[in-house]
């Protein structure tokens, strides 16, 4: 099992009330599985791929990754985000100083390889996913659905062997949501990457592998 997650509870205090938002969530993904995540808006898909991401800690519960119980605070933490997880947030979050090409290349650096090299694998990332005449354009010269490509294309870059995906596709049009499944699906049987996908969009949801539904906090298979 490359990626598991055992009864992860989770909830949020505002001043007066505490929301639960996961309620003993499980989770077992074996590698190179393509596993898709929906619930309706504000159910907790971002919370739980953030606590399977180790970005965020939940209140009770356990994950293991490679069948080592981890969290955020665990001391491998750092290089198993950085080595093994690449995570596709749902606001990008891309550098506005740096073009797409440098964006994607930042991972590639910060491991240690060369700026050509680093520069060479983002091209190539980039035109996979059909942006090849927008590497040099900033994050304010690109539309809503190029700058989730490019944020999706930086997650991938270091070839992690997990992704987490969260709404991938949330800003792109039907025919570049599909392209980006296919290539989701070449990569999980190429390099046998393993990928766990929010989505609100069923039809997609159904290509994968397996498929859950998060409600009141825990994750119903489809
Ligand atoms: N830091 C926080 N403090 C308090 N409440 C929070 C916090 N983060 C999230 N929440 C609440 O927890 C619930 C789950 O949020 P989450 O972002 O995980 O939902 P989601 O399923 O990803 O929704 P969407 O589909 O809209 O992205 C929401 O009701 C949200 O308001
Ligand atoms: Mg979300």
């Amino acid at each position: 099992m490359i990626l598991s997650a055992q009864n992860i509870c989770k909830a949020y205090q505002d001043s007066h009330r505490t929301i639960t938002v996961l309620d003993g969530a499980n989770l077992q993904v074996q590698a190179g599985e393509l596993v898709s995540i929906t619930g309706q808006s504000g159910c907790g898909k971002s919370t739980l791929l953030h606590i399977l991401g180790l970005l965020d800690d939940s209140d009770s519960g356990t994950i293991e990754i490679g069948g080592v119980q981890v969290n955020s605070r665990h001391p491998d933490a750092p290089f198993i985000r950085n080595s093994k997880i690449g995570f596709v947030f749902q606001f990008h979050y891309l550098v506005e100083d740096l073009t797409a090409m440098e964006n994607v290349a930042l991972p590639l650096l910060i491991a240690g390889k060369k700026i050509s090299t680093s520069m060479d694998e983002a091209k190539a990332i980039l035109g996979k996913l059909g942006l090849q005449e927008r590497i040099t354009h900033f994050p304010n010269q690109l539309s809503g659905g190029e700058q989730q490509r490019v944020a999706f294309a930086r997650a991938l870059a270091n070839k992690p062997s997990i992704v987490l995906a969260d709404e991938p596709t949330g800003n792109l049009d039907p025919a570049n949501s599909l392209e980006l499944w296919k290539l989701m699906r070449q990569l999980n049987q190429d390099l046998g990457q393993t990928f766990v996908v929010v989505t609100h969009d069923r039809e997609l949801a159904k290509l994968a592998d397996k498929s859950y539904e998060l409600v009141q906090g825990k994750l119903n298979p489809l």
